[in-house]
C-alpha cells in the first residue's frame, strides 16, 4: 500500500515538473534550439537569427507562409498544434517588438495546411522576402 502511495506521488511530481517545462518551450529546447540557440541569435554563417529578425517576416506579403514552409519548421517532428504553439511562442519571445498590429496566432489547421507545401528554393524565397523588408523600411 505504502508503495504504491510513493509511486502516485512521484508520478504526480514528474507531471507537475513537466508541466512546468514543457509545452512550446521545452519543443524549442528540444527540437530548434540546436541550430537557433536558445537565445534565438542563431549560428552565425549557417542558421539565421531568430531574435529581431523573424517577426519582420510577417510584415511582407509571403511571409506568414513562409515561416511555416521553411524547412525546419514543416519538417519538424511535431503535431500541427505543437508547431503552432512553438512558432507562436517564438514570435512571442523573439519578434515581439516586430509583429504587425493585426498579428493573428497560428492556427493548427493553417499549419498542417501550409507544412504539406515545403519550399524547395528556400534561399532565393527568403531573399525575395528580405528584399522586400529591407524596402518596406
Ligand atoms: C538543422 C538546423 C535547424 C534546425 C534544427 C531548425 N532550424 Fe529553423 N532554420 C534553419 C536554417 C538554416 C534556416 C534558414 C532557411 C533555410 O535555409 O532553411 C532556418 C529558418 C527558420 C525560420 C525562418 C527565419 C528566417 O530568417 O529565415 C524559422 C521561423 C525557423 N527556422 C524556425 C524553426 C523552428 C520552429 C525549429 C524547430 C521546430 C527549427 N527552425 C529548427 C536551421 C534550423
Amino acid at each position: 500500500m505504502r508503495g504504491a502511495a510513493v509511486v502516485l506521488l512521484a508520478a504526480a511530481a514528474a507531471s507537475v515538473a513537466a508541466a512546468d517545462v514543457g509545452g512550446p518551450a521545452l519543443d524549442y529546447a528540444l527540437n530548434c534550439q540546436g541550430c537557433h540557440r536558445a537565445d534565438g541569435a542563431g549560428t552565425p554563417g549557417s542558421v539565421p537569427a531568430l531574435a529581431g529578425s523573424v517577426g519582420k517576416f510577417l510584415r511582407v506579403p509571403g511571409g506568414r507562409e513562409y515561416l511555416i514552409r521553411v524547412p525546419g519548421v514543416a519538417q519538424a517532428p511535431l503535431d500541427d498544434a505543437a508547431t503552432a504553439a512553438v512558432l507562436n511562442w517564438i514570435l512571442a519571445r523573439f519578434g515581439n517588438d516586430d509583429l504587425p498590429a493585426d498579428f493573428s496566432p497560428y492556427t493548427p489547421a493553417e499549419i498542417g495546411r501550409l507544412r504539406r507545401d515545403p519550399l524547395t528554393d528556400v534561399e532565393r524565397v527568403r531573399r525575395d522576402l528580405l528584399d522586400a523588408i529591407a524596402r518596406s523600411k
